[in-house]
């Protein structure tokens, strides 16, 4: 037997699937054969401003340096962007990369954190990576169910719990009144992680007004959805001035490439761009919701850069649509929890894209059905 240095018991317990299988993995599976149309993974088909490209560009050459790990710039535009002070602000690896810090500093293994069954996962990939016991609340409409979570919350004393508005996978919304309304129900013992990926993409109105007086609410947003960066791995988080300064003691302090810092100060710079893509991304809704209408099946209103799409029967069925549609170059995902397994989940892609897509669902269907 070779002896090998020991896992913590908490890793080796772990088992060994990953959250996502990407495009990219996909593609090699299939000896190669690339995507056609890549409306799976939230990106944005619109890219990032040219005013960020050049951005870029210009400051390719000096990729030489660290990154200032004080992210000072970046966090100082973050700071005005929000109308908070830059001790409310840490920057950091992607939304995701935030998860596993907050997650990491109120969570010992055994205890309670409060999600929803089927939402986002790699936040309960944190979970279960710091050993925490993850309690997920089923949803109600296809929208997270704010009582139940509350609920659940009390119920398990947890210290933590995760909520996404708007919400992945199903694209719908709370209004700003009802988030109001379960932050000053949460106990002062419970951190909510308000998770707004998609918050420039939605109604203004489902946006609470950031109040970094709570200590027990953190914003978290990124410029890999509406800004079009998924690629360069940068996203904020806004709290209370102490809840962040702790941040500050367990996050890596040259995590964030110096190139996604540049990027995403010339991204807030560009509020134009940002208007112009959120209307493209409404108009794209639209457009896979008639596409969806005009095969039979119900697309559910979004405030998202993706439309879920109820196929009508069971989680056997849309996985059947998900895999025809793979099979003929298109890629996308499905939400995988009853009973939110019945959808397909499309993202807004490029015209050509859809066009694509409209081409190829009714074929898919067929070949599900047959
Ligand atoms: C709800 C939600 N949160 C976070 C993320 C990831 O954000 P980031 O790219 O900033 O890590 C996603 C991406 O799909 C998401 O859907």
């Amino acid at each position: 037997m070779v002896l090998r240095p020991a896992l913590t018991p908490l890793v080796a317990a772990l088992p060994t699937t990953v959250p996502f299988v990407g495009p990219e993995a996909q593609e090699r599976d299939r000896g190669g054969r690339r995507f056609r149309a890549r409306i799976g993974a939230n990106e944005s088909s619109f890219g990032p401003a040219p005013s960020v490209i050049a951005a870029m560009r210009a400051a390719a050459p000096d990729m030489w340096m660290y990154c200032d790990p004080d992210n000072f710039e970046l966090k100082a535009a973050v700071a005005a962007h929000h109308k908070v002070s830059r001790n409310n602000v840490v920057i950091g690896e992607g939304i995701d990369g935030l998860l596993n810090l907050v997650v990491r500093m109120l969570i010992t293994p055994g205890q309670a954190v409060v999600t929803s069954l089927g939402a986002y996962p790699t936040f309960n990939f944190h979970v279960d990576g710091f050993g925490g016991k993850l309690v997920a609340v089923p949803y109600e409409n296809d929208h997270e169910n704010l009582d139940g979570l509350l609920a659940a919350v009390k119920r398990e004393n947890a210290p933590l719990v995760y909520l996404s508005n708007p919400d992945n996978p199903m694209g719908t919304w709370w209004e700003a009144h009802e988030i109001q309304r379960f932050i000053e129900a949460l106990p002062e013992t419970t951190m909510l992680i308000l998770d707004e990926a998609y918050g420039e993409l939605g109604p203004d109105s489902a946006l609470v007004p950031i109040d970094v007086s709570r200590p027990n609410v953190i914003w978290m947003r990124t410029f890999s959805k509406a800004y079009g960066l998924a690629g360069i791995r940068c996203g904020y988080a806004i709290g209370e001035e102490l809840f962040i300064s702790e941040i500050e003691k367990v996050r890596n302090h040259y995590g964030n490439n110096r190139m996604g810092l540049v990027a995403g100060e010339a991204a807030l710079a560009d509020q134009a761009w940002l208007a112009e893509v959120k209307a493209k991304v409404a108009a794209g809704r639209e457009r896979i919701a008639g596409i969806a209408r005009d095969n039979g099946l119900s697309p559910i209103p979004s405030a998202t850069n993706f439309v879920t799409i109820d196929c009508g029967s069971d989680g056997a069925f849309a996985l059947g649509i998900m895999k025809e549609l793979l099979a003929r170059d298109v890629f996308i995902r499905k939400p995988m929890v009853p009973v939110l397994n019945r959808c397909i989940r499309v993202s807004v892609g490029l015209p050509y894209e859809l066009d694509i897509f409209a081409e190829e669902l009714p074929k898919a269907i067929a070949a599900a059905r047959g």
